[in-house]
């Protein structure tokens, strides 16, 4: 039997974004509000059908902590992809997430996938939440934002999903 396609996705972001908790969400269907911090990265795989094929992403979780940033290329290195994940309450974030973005394009694959996760979205009432800098940064830059909230578990399949399927096409 053929071995599924095997993607590797790497989440890069902020201290406590909640990047954890949307792999966690995405693979095994839980959230918990007491998610500790990650040490170095965490890595966890997850099959998927595209199109009728079946993928594997390799997800390498990477610590949000500064401390941690100088281990980013051990991870993105050879990545396929790159999840970039800020929250949505936190304009800081957002600008971390431009960091890694310059730092991707100089250092990773020059065709590596990129997709914005605006997470935290269910702390956001009434979606006042102003997306319009975040999304034309996506197009730029030729990612997709996602709005995202790995607590009740919203636009998480769809952002996966996006990953894989240009994963697939590429
Ligand atoms: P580092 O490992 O430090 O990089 O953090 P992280 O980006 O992996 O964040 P983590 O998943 O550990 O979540 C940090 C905190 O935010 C935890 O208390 C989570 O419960 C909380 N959190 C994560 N996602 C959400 C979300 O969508 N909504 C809400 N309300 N809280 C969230």
């Amino acid at each position: 039997k053929p071995q599924a396609l095997t993607f590797k996705l790497v989440l890069l972001g902020d201290g406590r974004v909640g990047k954890t908790s949307l792999v966690l969400r995405y693979v095994n269907n839980v959230f918990s509000e007491k998610q500790e911090a990650t040490v170095q990265a965490s890595y966890l795989t997850k099959r998927l059908v595209v199109e009728g094929v079946p993928i594997t992403l390799a997800i390498w979780d990477t610590a949000g902590q500064e401390r941690f940033h100088a281990l980013g290329p051990i991870y993105y290195r050879d990545a396929d992809a790159a999840l970039l994940v800020y929250d949505i309450m936190d304009t800081d974030s957002f600008i971390r997430v431009r960091n890694w973005v310059k730092e991707l394009q100089q250092m990773a694959s020059k065709n590596i996938i990129m997709a914005i996760a605006a997470n935290k979205s269910d702390l956001v009432r009434a979606k006042k939440f102003d997306l319009q800098e975040a999304e034309s940064y996506a197009t730029l830059i030729g990612a997709k934002l996602f709005v995202t909230s790995a607590k009740l578990g919203t636009g998480i399949n769809e952002v996966f999903l996006d990953i894989a399927t240009r994963a697939l096409q590429k």
